[in-house]
């Protein structure tokens, strides 16, 4: 995979839209996933690519809190984020709402970027992700595949700094790819970009990067310290 994607994850961050323009400004290049309340005002901005962290899985209706997979296709986002670990493990997202959610995200014309991993590194780590790729994945149209991007993201290494090392990124991913090729063909698991996420930091990205089978990062704590966002990407392209 020639070209590398950086995802910027902001999470519950920052405080202000005013912190929000200013680091969107910032992140030149990259896809830019901030908290929903900014999209609109974000949305005006071009130095980045916009998108989400979440969404809904109906197109409209009686979901207090809740914002529509249509409603950000409206406001020019691009990408959205489904099955993020926190939403799995703190929301309680369950494997059928992030495949209602991936369908929604597919049939609103966008791209979802499907995070998926296991809690912890444990020989049997493979069967969790085969596990929720294929409960994400069911009955999603076959020709959709390619318009996926997977992330890597094992719990372990998000928001702890013990990031996976380079072969355990580059195992995962190739696992990741080969499951993807038994089910869907070689054409379309070429075609799809695998991300790693996981405490990516400056000094460890381009080693992460160069895996054959990473074909970009999802950042989240250091996408908000502008000059390690801005290294991460140097190290990307
Ligand atoms: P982190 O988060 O970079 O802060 O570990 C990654 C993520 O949650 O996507």
């Amino acid at each position: 995979m020639d070209k590398k994607i950086i995802v910027a994850n902001w999470k519950m961050r920052p405080d202000t839209l005013q912190e929000a323009e200013d680091l969107f400004r910032l992140s030149r290049g990259a896809i830019v996933c901030p908290p929903f309340v900014y999209i609109e005002a974000l949305s005006k901005l071009t130095e980045a690519v916009l998108g989400a962290q979440d969404c809904h899985f109906e197109d409209e209706g009686a979901f207090t809190g809740e914002v529509s997979a249509k409603m950000l296709k409206n406001l020019g986002v691009k990408y959205v984020i489904i099955g993020h670990s926190e939403r799995r493990w703190i929301m309680g997202e369950t494997d059928e709402m992030i495949n209602k959610k991936l369908k929604a995200v597919l049939r609103n014309e966008m791209t979802p970027i499907l995070a998926v991993g296991e809690r912890a590194r444990r020989d049997d780590y493979r069967e969790v992700i085969i596990d929720q790729l294929e409960k994400a994945l069911e009955r999603v149209d076959q020709k959709d595949i390619k318009n996926i991007i997977f992330a890597y993201e094992p719990v372990w290494a998000i928001g702890t700094g013990h990031v996976a090392t380079p072969r355990q990124a580059q195992d995962a991913h190739h696992f990741i790819r080969q499951r993807l090729t038994a089910t869907y063909g070689l054409d379309v698991a070429q075609a799809v970009h695998i991300q790693y996420g996981g405490s990516v930091k400056p000094d460890n990205a381009a080693a992460l990067l160069h895996q054959p089978d990473v074909d970009g990062a999802l950042v989240g704590g250091a996408s908000l310290q502008p000059e390690s966002f801005l290294g991460i990407i140097k190290a990307a392209f």
